[in-house]
């Protein structure tokens, strides 16, 4: 019988703080460990192996540290990397040690949320690429119509603080415009990163009136408690202390000061080097 150990949260860098914040609010009573790997963030518009290989090596340092559960809250990661850990190398490496994504329970969800049945999608261009989220949707709402806006610089404007500048009003209009002109009758808009939440300001200034936003936060955790209800065997492998400890595999200074932001309260970090990993 293995120990109890943290839940394991896994992001490029802040984003997944994003995740940490909705699913440690709605249940707080399990430890969490969070890994922002941003000495090699972004990932979004890196290739297939890359992002393969280094969440890979990200999922392999959390089942160093005994988590049997490690959430992928990055939805790059989700789309290019989950589906070969979870076929491939869990049943190799940990057969019984689960890694989960948010690409799928956003999926299960996301035609709930829209009267036209037409809904965008906003999210980096390795996530649009992956045409992950239409082949997840179409299993579930097999009739909405998906259309996709890649927003490269929404991650690089989120990273050095420049959600508020004129330079974050310039793109985020626009790809907005760009994907309401791909499908007008859009009623609902999904941040399909996990960064963007940062951005929910900025978006709702230029967002048609009547258009929903959508962050996947809230959901990712519901479907994680749900997930735990469902899996006692896994669910007895969590510890519950209220801990949240985070690490960063760049300067714990930088991480320290952009994190409180995204996670909103403050946060002290400690580096880790994943060399040894492997
Ligand atoms: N936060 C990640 C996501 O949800 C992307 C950030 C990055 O490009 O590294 O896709």
């Amino acid at each position: 019988m293995q120990r109890p150990a943290p839940i394991g949260v896994f992001d490029s860098g802040y984003g997944g703080l994003t995740v940490l914040k909705e699913i440690a609010g709605q249940l707080p009573q399990y430890d969490y460990l969070y890994l922002g790997d941003n000495a090699r963030s972004p990932y979004g518009n890196r290739s297939f192996d890359t992002v393969y290989h280094n969440t890979l090596q990200c999922v392999k340092w959390f089942f160093d540290q005994g988590c049997s559960l490690v959430i992928l809250a990055c939805n790059t990661a989700s789309a290019k990397a989950l589906r070969t850990i979870q076929q491939n190398d869990l049943p190799e490496i940990a057969p019984d040690k689960r890694v989960l994504g948010v690409i799928r329970p956003t999926a299960e969800v996301i035609g709930t949320f829209s009267e036209t049945k037409n809904v965008g999608i906003l999210a980096t261009q390795g996530t649009v690429n992956s045409d992950s989220y239409p082949m997840e949707i179409a299993k579930f709402f097999p009739g909405l119509k998906i259309y996709q806006e890649a927003c490269p610089m929404w991650v690089p404007l989120v990273e050095n603080n420049e959600q508020n500048s004129h330079g974050a009003d310039f793109f985020v209009k626009k790809n907005l415009h760009n994907i309401f002109e791909k499908g007008e009758n859009i009623d609902v808009i999904l941040l399909a990163c996990t960064h963007y939440p940062l951005l929910q300001e900025k978006i709702e200034e230029y967002l048609p009136v009547g258009v929903k936003l959508i962050s996947q936060g809230e959901i990712v955790a519901k479907s994680l408690a749900d997930y735990l209800n469902r899996h006692p065997e896994i669910e007895n492998r969590c510890s519950k202390n209220s801990q949240r400890v985070f690490y960063t595999t760049d300067s714990t200074g930088d991480f320290d000061n952009h994190a409180a932001i995204f996670y909103g309260q403050p946060v002290q970090s400690r580096h880790i080097d994943l060399e040894s990993v492997n």
